[in-house]
């Protein structure tokens, strides 16, 4: 079975509450795609005016973090449950910028991802190398110890269900979008090691995306590779341009 291509933004620290609504009405006749899964990814305190603001269209809302624990005395963070129960389907986790300022580490991204699935979420499971790692040509060895350590335990069934996005650390928010081959190659990697870790069926599910300096102009040839199904996008989500990307 074909994969259906999904393209998820990532707005990070970006929109109030109110200019969230108000992306939302502009992105709305925009991103209209019935062949393209689209997630708008939004900070904790848009996601109850965006899930209002999306009602009735194609447009799925994600977090962009979430903690592991059930509930109790963890200030300041956010579970799974409460964003199911907020009308949340995605949650990206383990972007580098969280990896990098925030120091998540593998071990805690494992139980995220865990803990997602358990609440009935799907997860956006980020991966990466650094252009330092890229060039000791290391990466497909740093890519395929972060997979293989972020999903310890995790079934089969429920690989088949996520989501995986490859970002080069040094293609995001930089202008400077990796190779088109050099994207492939990576997401194939990925495909690999899923197929080793599990079957082929399995890899021959799964969802990757690549993100990392995706717009309109380079989307169409990124999202058009074998291995390639969709883009994790991050300042090209936050203006017109969203809606060329998804109908790419
Ligand atoms: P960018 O960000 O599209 O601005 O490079 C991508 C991301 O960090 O998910």
């Amino acid at each position: 079975m074909a994969r259906k291509t999904i393209v998820a933004g990532n707005w990070k620290m970006n929109m109030t509450p109110s200019q969230a609504v108000k992306l939302c009405e502009e992105l709305k006749d925009l991103v209209k795609s019935d062949t393209v899964d689209v997630v708008y990814c939004v900070p904790a305190i848009d996601i109850i005016p965006v899930v209002e603001a999306v009602k009735g269209t194609n447009v799925k809302v994600g977090a962009e973090n979430m903690y592991y624990e059930e509930k109790g005395a963890y200030t300041g963070e956010i579970s799974a449950e409460m964003l199911k129960d907020a009308g949340v389907e995605y949650v990206i986790i383990g972007h580098s910028e969280r990896r990098d300022y925030f120091k998540e580490c593998d071990c805690m991204l494992n139980k995220k991802v865990k803990k997602a699935f358990e609440a009935g979420l799907t997860p956006i499971l980020c991966c990466g190398e650094s252009l330092e790692q890229r060039e000791m040509n290391v990466t497909m060895d740093w890519i395929r110890l972060q997979i293989k350590s972020d999903l310890v335990g995790v079934t089969a069934d429920q690989v088949k269900s996520m989501v995986i996005a490859y970002e080069p650390i040094w293609a995001i928010g930089t202008g400077k979008t990796a190779t088109t081959e050099q994207a492939q190659e990576v997401c194939k990697g990925i495909r690999d090691c899923i197929a080793e870790m599990y079957d082929a069926a399995t890899a021959e599910a799964v969802r990757i995306q690549y993100g990392g300096s995706v717009n309109a102009s380079n989307a169409a040839e990124l999202f058009g590779q074998p291995d390639i199904d969709g883009g994790l996008v991050g300042g090209a989500s936050l203006k017109a341009d969203f809606g060329k990307i998804v109908n790419f």
